[in-house]
């Protein structure tokens, strides 16, 4: 229901001051306040956009609720391309509100240098420390184990290490963030050579393997209530009412008769129903930093709510109610019900965030998966 209202300010109101003010209230909708800058991108990392294929479907709207725990899940590439298996990411656009559910480091393992004929290893132990201050720990750099595993020294892909204490605490005090520090070892406990076990780096190896963490979050949003819009269905139907005598008797595919899809051929008000509208994000101005989806099918309800309301209007006993005492004429005043939205979906936004961090996000509520008379 919002952003059919919103689409249509954007689309029929001129004054500038009116369409800025219904952008910014369309950004707020999505979580922000300003739209994000946009760079002239890289290419988003793959596994988020796997993730969103998983989660969302070509029209951006979730597949499956239960998938994700939370509503975000944020990637950030590492800031400090080091030599050493140290990394660092600026988390400073993450909002202190968020709730951070997981926290994963994504390293990608490659092939060994070294011939391995030569090896005895099969196995090596690769550890995940926090690098701490030092001015806490007396002098010494001192590290915090946050994750451990054996990996195959023969493996090559993605290697997956939980950091999410790590995390925590930097999103706690932002000058903690110190960065990350990997150690390989042998069964034995001895550090091995750099040679047998490698991860790309942000330096060396192509942006595909760069090392990365995974943010899982929640944002706290929750859905707004589904309120009855009394209002606009008043308004709606006065307005459709006083341009009822108006209406050619005609099924011309003309812009004006089409706009009306919602009037029958004895030009009454069809029954409540369930109709596309497609809020085209290009045409919005927001396709520089949306990867996906270029635009969603919100749907909007429209049409009649009165007497008699079948089961398909799907009506509240109230509206029942509501439609007789409307058709009888026994008060004075009383409307037929509202036909809105009764059911209502979440869709998936992939974008770039105002650091170029692909961010995935979830938002309720956004598309009307039903109409009925209320
Ligand atoms: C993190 O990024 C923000 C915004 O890009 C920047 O202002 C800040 O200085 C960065 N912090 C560090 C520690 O690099
Ligand atoms: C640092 O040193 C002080 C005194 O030398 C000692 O009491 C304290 O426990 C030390 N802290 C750590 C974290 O080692």
């Amino acid at each position: 229901c919002k952003p059919f209202m919103l689409t249509y300010m954007l689309l029929h109101i001129e004054p500038e001051e009116v369409r800025s003010a219904a952008i910014k209230r369309l950004l707020e909708v999505f979580g922000m306040e300003d739209p994000p800058a946009v760079h002239g991108h890289k290419q988003p990392p793959q596994y988020m956009l796997d993730l969103y294929n998983t989660v969302a479907d070509v029209d951006g709207v979730t597949k499956d609720p239960y998938l994700l725990e939370g509503n975000t899940v944020r990637s950030f590439f590492d800031k400090l391309h080091s030599e050493q298996v140290e990394f660092r990411f600026n988390l400073s656009t993450v909002a202190r509100t968020e709730k951070v559910l997981t926290a994963e480091l994504h390293l990608f393992k490659l092939r060994p240098q070294v011939t391995l004929t030569s090896s005895r290893h099969h196995f090596c132990q690769v550890s995940v420390y926090q690098l701490l201050d030092s001015s806490r720990t007396n002098g010494t750099q001192g590290k915090k184990l946050l994750s451990s595993r054996l990996v195959p020294v023969h493996s090559t892909g993605w290697e997956v290490f939980t950091i999410t204490q790590a995390v925590r605490s930097w999103m706690q005090d932002e000058g903690s963030n110190l960065g990350l520090h990997v150690v390989v070892r042998t069964l034995g406990g001895s550090q091995v050579d750099l040679k047998l076990i490698r991860f790309a780096s942000g330096r060396h190896h192509h942006q595909s393997k760069q090392p990365m963490l995974v943010l899982f979050t929640d944002d706290g949003r929750r859905s707004a209530k589904l309120q009855s819009p009394s209002k606009i269905c008043v308004s709606f139907i006065a307005i459709s009412t006083s341009i009822l005598p108006q209406i050619p008797m005609s099924a011309s595919p003309s812009r004006s008769a089409r706009s009306l899809d919602h009037i029958d051929e004895e030009g009454r008000l069809k029954p409540c129903q369930r109709l596309p509208l497609y809020v085209d994000f290009e045409e919005i101005g927001w396709s520089g930093w949306i990867v996906s989806p270029r635009g969603y099918n919100a749907y909007h309800c429209k049409g009649s709510c009165s007497f008699p309301l079948g089961q398909n209007m799907r009506p509240t006993n109230h509206a029942t109610v509501q439609s007789i005492i409307n058709a009888l004429k026994l008060i004075r005043g009383i409307q037929t019900p509202c036909c809105v939205p009764d059911k209502l979906f979440s869709i998936n936004l992939l974008y770039f965030d105002d650091d170029e961090n692909v961010v995935l996000k979830q938002y309720n509520d956004m598309v009307a998966g039903s109409c009925g008379c209320h």
